[in-house]
């Protein structure tokens, strides 16, 4: 069968998935994004004590932050398809001493296997744009939050990827061809505080945020080489184009001139104590 041009649909059928792996942990101690992540828990809301869900855990960096933020009488679960992903969380989190507050489990966040209302925040980091039915997995984490209690969701929004480079035009052919490609919704971010006001949750809040690299760093450009191998793998542009467009990135890193941003939004809300009818 062939595989989906998005390697987050199916990481452990990927060639390398803990390639992967190192990739989200990269970009998990990537200054600019420390500060967006914590920036959007704090914004979230998540207190000391609290059972929190994270839906789409990944490596485990979001939960070993929030590990920090409840403290040793609160409780963190995580849960992910991906096999290989659960165990490496797993393996991360002990090393990080964390081992007794973080807890893994696999499963599809869409058909989540706990009671309802059973968690205090239930959150989602760059999880939805990847999910073809997001408005079921956000069900299901509303039904699992108790009432009263949060859904924090953050989506990075491809339409906002902005890079000085010296051919815009090209640039916005491989961004957005690529994204097309890849992502179930590419423009995630912005529909995200409509959804959550949709399913029936109250004060809803955004946090904008923005990804900002003028020093290159290596999360940047293992993301900016996968555009421009993508590009050339589905035909978007032709490898002496894609070669073109990275010689342009590279001189503007030379240059010490390099920019590269985009926007991560960030959304709150709050189950109502009374379902809606
Ligand atoms: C870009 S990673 C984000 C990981 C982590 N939240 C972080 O910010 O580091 C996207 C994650 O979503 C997971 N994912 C994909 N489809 C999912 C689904 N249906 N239910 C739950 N998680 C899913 C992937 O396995 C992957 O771990």
């Amino acid at each position: 069968m062939t595989l989906h041009p998005d390697p987050y649909r199916a990481p452990d059928r990927q060639p390398d998935p803990l390639k992967m792996v190192e990739g989200l942990e990269d970009r998990g101690r990537t200054p600019t994004q420390v500060r967006l992540r914590r920036r959007f828990l704090a914004f979230a809301g998540i207190r000391s004590g609290w059972k929190v869900l994270e839906v789409g855990s990944g490596s485990g960096v979001v939960c070993r932050d929030v590990a920090a933020l409840v403290g040793e009488s609160g409780r963190v679960i995580g849960v992910d398809p991906s096999r290989v992903f659960v165990r490496e969380a797993r393996r991360l989190a002990r090393q990080n001493g964390l081992g007794s507050r973080v807890r893994f489990e696999l499963g599809d966040g869409r058909r989540l296997r706990f009671s309802d209302d059973a968690f205090d925040a239930t959150l989602a980091v760059t999880v939805l744009l990847h999910v073809p039915d997001a408005d079921r997995l956000l069900g299901d984490m509303i039904r699992v939050t108790r009432p009263g209690g949060i859904v924090a969701v953050q989506d990075q929004d491809f339409g906002t990827l902005a890079l000085d480079h010296p051919d815009p035009a090209l640039t916005q052919r491989i961004f957005e061809g690529v994204a097309r490609k890849i992502y179930a919704d590419p423009w995630s971010g912005r529909t995200l505080p409509r959804k959550l006001s949709a399913l029936g949750l109250d004060s809803v809040r955004l946090l904008t945020d923005v990804y900002q690299d003028t020093t290159f760093e290596p999360w940047t450009r293992t993301f900016l080489l996968r555009r421009a191998e993508n590009a050339v793998k589905w035909k978007i542009v032709s490898e002496r184009q894609a070669e073109r467009w990275l010689a342009g990135i590279e001189a503007r890193a030379y240059a010490k001139t390099f920019l590269m941003t985009l926007n991560f939004y960030g959304v709150v809300g709050v189950k109502p104590r009374e379902r809606p009818r």
